[in-house]
């Protein structure tokens, strides 16, 4: 077989501005050991994310210049609402600005004490919007999606047999939501079978809890179905896509990941009681229901976007980078989760740093190292950012020690990405230099973000 080129030549370029170890290690430094704290032009390959980092293609900018920015009724929102209707078949549509805007809408309107909202698992915003309201989030992840290197075709799914058992003990009348992630973000871009979506929906129907689909990255979902499960091979992206969302009766979505839009999301639904208080409250926070929060240029680009994302040559460079790099780190002996992810390659930081202990903060330790090798900046997803304290003020880990690479979309090359294994190789065999971190300053929430942090010098 070939290689698998990017279905894409590049018509607009942004420099890498080149930095050498030492001048990483005093940025590092002066940035406390915290990656959120350095600024992107001392960044070499960018890996913090891969939302609202995506290219836009000429398409998606001569989208821009069409776009529509009336107040009311603007005829880029009527591109918008039409492409997602015929996207996903949900007849209504409401643009946010992002996808935690939607969530803080929904949530906000369905949430609140004594309430349960039931996951494959929520990613932090979603959980955050549902807590906030005073309900409680349940992730119900497959037994499966716990393992980080076993593999498994779809490690995404939700556990449908303690689905219907939650449902059972705390009455249908306490759930107001079921939310499916597609993929499974927070799991390591894990997809969720088409067999999966069709059954947790038979549960909610019966049990007349609604379902809605976080539908983040459903086009990558998508491609794992095609090429995984029996029976969707030869049916299309659309197709596939279209069944997935028959099965809901709305999504929230962040067109920051599969619309290859630099801002903005959207609620869709089914229940026009439920969109008209979701409208209500966009009209106070967002804005008018024909642009909430956006503009219409940015309606124009998601709108193509959309359709773009659902290319079967794009998909297939897409997760065939995630694969390639996967496949180049296992051949090095390097822990990494298995089968690759959608959108990220996923470190397992406490095999990869075993002398260093969860309170020492291993996976920072991992992401700082990969910064000063090779200017690679990732995130950890571990006890800097889930950690808790006890009563005794000792640390009480996060389950897992990961680094997420998160790869933007249309935006690195096949050598970026040899570049990038090579760095994480590299700090693979000098692992045994790695030092923990210690925090020194952090806030009360999300302290991943802010915290800054000192190495451990006296081992
Ligand atoms: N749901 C999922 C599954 C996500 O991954 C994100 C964002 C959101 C909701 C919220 O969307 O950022 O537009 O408000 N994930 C980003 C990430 C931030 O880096 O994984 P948003």
């Amino acid at each position: 077989m070939k290689t698998i080129i990017e279905p894409f030549r590049i018509k607009s370029v942004e420099p890498i501005y080149v930095n050498t170890p030492a001048e990483r290690a005093e940025i590092l430094s002066k940035a406390h050991y915290n990656l959120f704290r350095v600024a992107a032009r001392d960044v070499l390959i960018d890996l913090l994310t891969d939302s609202g980092t995506s290219a836009m293609s000429s398409e998606q900018w001569a989208g821009m210049m069409r776009g529509d920015e009336s107040y009311a009724g603007s005829e880029s929102f009527f591109r918008f609402e039409k492409t997602i209707q015929d996207i996903t078949g949900l007849p209504i549509v409401i643009p946010t600005h992002q996808g935690r805007a939607s969530e803080k809408i929904l949530f906000s309107i369905l949430g609140g004490k004594g309430k349960y909202f039931l996951s494959n698992t929520l990613f932090d915003t979603t959980r955050a919007n549902i807590e906030y309201s005073g309900a409680e989030g349940i992730d119900l992840l497959c037994e499966a999606g716990k393992h980080p290197t076993v593999p498994a075709p779809f490690k995404g799914n939700m556990d449908t047999t303690t689905l219907e058992s939650f449902i059972k003990e705390k009455g249908a009348s306490h759930i107001p939501l079921c939310v499916l992630t597609v993929t499974n973000n927070s799991g390591g871009g894990q997809p969720v079978s088409m067999e999966n979506i069709r059954e947790v929906s038979r549960i909610c129907k019966e049990n007349r809890v609604p379902m809605f689909i976080d539908a983040c990255r459903f086009a990558e979902n998508a491609w794992f179905i095609k090429q995984r499960e029996p029976g969707y091979a030869n049916r299309s992206i659309g197709d596939i896509v279209r069944e997935m969302f028959s099965y809901a009766d709305g999504c929230t979505m962040s067109a920051k990941k599969d619309a290859f839009a630099n801002i903005g999301g959207f609620l869709a639904m089914r229940d026009s009681e439920l969109a008209m208080d979701c409208r209500n409250l966009l009209v106070i926070t967002e804005g008018f229901p024909t642009y909430g929060g956006l503009a219409g240029r940015d309606l124009e680009a998601i709108a193509i976007g959309l359709r773009e994302v659902m290319d079967e040559q794009y998909l297939q460079y897409r997760i065939r980078s995630m694969e390639y790099l996967t496949e180049k780190l296992m051949a090095a002996g390097v822990p990494v989760m298995q089968p690759a992810g959608g959108h990220a390659v996923y470190l397992d930081a406490a095999a990869f740093l075993p002398h260093i202990p969860a309170s020492e903060l291993p996976g920072q330790a991992l992401a700082c190292a990969l910064y000063l090798e090779g200017g690679v900046r990732s995130v950890e997803i571990g006890t800097l950012m889930f950690g808790k304290y006890d009563a005794n003020g000792h640390t009480v880990p996060a389950q897992m020690e990961l680094v997420r690479m998160a790869v933007p979309r249309r935006v690195y090359t096949q050598s970026h990405i040899d570049y990038v294994a090579e760095v994480v190789i590299e700090v693979f065999q000098k692992r045994d230099n790695i030092k923990g971190l210690r925090i020194i300053e952090e806030s009360a929430l999300l302290r991943h973000f802010t915290a800054k942090l000192a190495p451990i010098d006296n081992k």
